[in-house]
């Protein structure tokens, strides 16, 4: 990314020195610590007006960004980010204006740098969406689950949103929207906002977002979606097919939210709702406020995958409501959250649960920082993405490195002063961007108190600023898991699966059971396991994510065909790129994997193909 970067950069100052040497508060550099092209901090965009429609057939988005800004230190422009926009007119108060757009440079796309005067406070752009969008994610029907209707999604999380409309695409600005979308007979349309709980027979939606959120927070879906309540205030997004499925699998949502308030306070957003994405969404789940979209991989039938909807919950607090004000924070944004995430499951089921929770997150991080290398800079919970991509930041260590802190902290002041502490902390950083720095002070001013035996104890910064993993982890010993490792080593000595006691496994003991056998695992073992529990045909994505890369490792080529409709079905990163990554350790694995690439890629996200277009390369 770095090499790229510069190259790109270079090209373009020459680029502007030759075109643009007039005027120099002309000059559209990108912030390469804020991953913007943006003035934001100079000229404030306060609101947009969003008035667009969703065409189908050419994929593309078309219509009006009308943005209310403020110009406090009276610039001449207004500078927004935008990637493979096509730009058709701009007007300042009313009156069209020339702008300047500069070329695109990889991952960032272009300024958009228009004139203003001091007296301006409006600004409309029309514009389409371009084919190379980030953010947008197009369905054929035969993607989706009910095969009439097409489908479109967004994932604007990092720097996505300048794809789907020109903004100020950085964390550390906040808007309001107002927005009016478009879309064919017989959709839905659903947002990050106060969103119709029926179909409307024109197909023109309107919502509206009153509460400031960042750029990132923008989200669109449409298809043929409706809606099921759960409660007053909750309720699920999906297709018809899978509407009854899915809000029984998500009935917890009401004790969630209770979990939630008890320790983050009211929740402040109105509705939660989820939306259940169709299976090719390429991430978990994303924290859209007032709608979770959500990987329809977390229907298990059992609610063993529900704790990532208390994650995204979470977020309605730790990201959503205190907002890492630069990606080189993201640590507060995730971390906090899968902290608050297991207090949420604590309270809805039990501490012997969360445990387990821990204990498969304590080997996530751990797994990632053996790849990294304990000395990498990125295994630090404050990371430097200066003149890199923000998604170069992402690994389980600003999530479970993150949470593991900041258990530690609630182990160490106890947890009654720790969650009075946390409570504050929302308040106090609500709505405004928060840096690591200014969540250290608050540690200091209202947890520390002063004690620096106590801080020193903890070791903040070392945790923070430093690679690796102190010393004084904590670390669960789930006693679920005890039984397993039992008869795990049981397994692997003589005893036949069928003797295996397993009766009250749920998801968590199996993935401790998987994860834990020798890969590879010799053909009778694996043949064993497969008649006796089935692991091939799991309909939960979990063990079978888990045990597709034990089948890859052993070679036990029964279970590829089902793999292969695994891979070919379901477009979550998290499961693609840790198969794909065991295939092509072996020369076969690789054409094996090549092969299925070529079929499954239609139903990935064009970001995640890419990913593993590469690795296969
Ligand atoms: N906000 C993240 C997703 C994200 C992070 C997107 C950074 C782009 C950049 C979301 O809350 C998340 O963490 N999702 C996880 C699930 C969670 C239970 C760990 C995922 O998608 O796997
Ligand atoms: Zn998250």
């Amino acid at each position: 990314m770095q090499i790229n970067w510069t190259i790109s950069c270079l090209a373009f100052l020459i680029f502007i020195s030759s075109c643009k040497p007039s005027d120099s508060e002309n000059v559209i550099e990108l912030n390469p610590k804020m991953h913007t092209f943006s003035n934001y901090d100079k000229v404030t965009t306060k609101h947009l007006d969003w008035d667009v429609n969703v065409d189908f057939k050419h994929k593309n988005i078309a219509g009006i960004a009308t943005w209310t800004f403020e110009n406090k230190s009276k610039s001449k422009y207004i500078i927004f980010d935008t990637y493979d926009l096509t730009i058709k007119k701009i007007k300042v108060n009313g009156k069209d204006v020339q702008y300047f757009q500069t070329p695109m440079i990889d991952d960032y796309g272009s300024g958009l740098s228009i004139p203003i005067t001091e007296k301006d406070t409006i600004v409309s752009i029309e514009y389409n969406t371009g084919q190379k969008a980030t953010a947008l994610q197009w369905l054929s029907a035969t993607q989706t689950a009910g095969k009439v209707l097409p489908y479109l999604f967004t994932q604007c999380e990092s720097i996505h949103a300048r794809s789907l409309l020109p903004c100020q695409d950085v964390p550390a600005n906040r808007i309001t929207y107002h927005a009016v979308v478009g879309v064919p007979n017989g959709m839905m349309a659903v947002m990050s906002a106060k969103n119709p709980t029926m179909k409307n027979p024109d197909g023109i939606y309107e919502f509206d977002m009153e509460i400031p959120v960042p750029t990132y927070l923008i989200a669109l879906a449409v298809g043929d979606i409706e809606y099921k309540a759960i409660d007053n205030r909750s309720g699920v997004y999906t297709e018809p097919s899978m509407l009854a499925k899915a809000t029984a699998e998500l009935s917890d949502i009401p004790a969630m939210m209770k979990a939630a308030e008890e320790l983050g306070g009211p929740y402040r957003w109105g509705n939660y709702d989820v939306l259940v994405a169709p299976p090719s969404f390429p991430i978990g789940g994303m924290e859209n406020p007032r709608l979770t979209f959500a990987t329809p991989t977390i229907i298990a039938g059992d609610k063993s995958l529900v704790s990532l909807i208390a994650h995204e919950m979470a977020h309605s607090w730790s990201g959503n409501l205190v907002t890492n004000a630069t990606w080189d924070d993201l640590w507060l944004n995730e971390g906090f959250t899968t902290y608050f995430e297991r207090r949420i499951m604590e309270k809805i089921t039990d501490k012997s649960y969360v445990d387990m929770q821990w204990e498969l997150g304590y080997q996530d991080m751990q797994s990632d920082l053996t790849t990294m290398g304990m000395d990498s800079a990125d295994t630090r919970l404050k990371v430097n993405l200066n003149k890199r991509h923000p998604g170069d930041g992402f690994s389980n260590i600003p999530y479970e490195k993150g949470a593991v802190f900041i258990r530690l902290l609630e182990e160490t002041i106890g947890r009654k002063q720790f969650d009075i502490w946390l409570n504050n902390y929302f308040n106090k950083f609500a709505f405004k961007p928060t840096t690591t720095e200014d969540c250290l002070k608050f540690m200091d001013e209202e947890l520390f108190k002063g004690d620096t035996a106590l801080k020193n104890n903890i070791q903040v910064n070392r945790w923070v600023y430093e690679p690796g993993l102190p010393d004084n982890c904590p670390r669960s010993n789930p006693t679920r898991f005890i039984e397993v490792d039992k008869n795990r080593t049981n397994f692997e000595q003589q005893t036949a699966a069928r003797n295996l006691i397993t009766k009250n496994w749920t998801t968590h003991e199996w993935l401790q059971f998987l994860r834990k056998l020798p890969h590879p695992l010799t053909a009778d073992k694996m043949k064993d396991l497969d008649e006796t529990f089935h692991f091939t045909v799991s309909t939960n994505s979990e063990i079978a994510d888990e045990w597709y890369k034990l089948c890859i490792a052993s070679n036990y080529e029964v279970a590829f065909p089902a793999m292969e409709q695994f891979l070919t079905n379901v477009g979550r990163k998290k499961f693609l790129e840790p198969l794909y990554g065991e295939m092509i350790k072996t020369e076969k694995g690789k054409s094996m994997a090549k092969a299925i690439f070529e079929k499954a890629k239609p139903n990935y996200h064009p970001q995640t193909a890419e990913k593993i277009e590469k690795m296969l390369k």
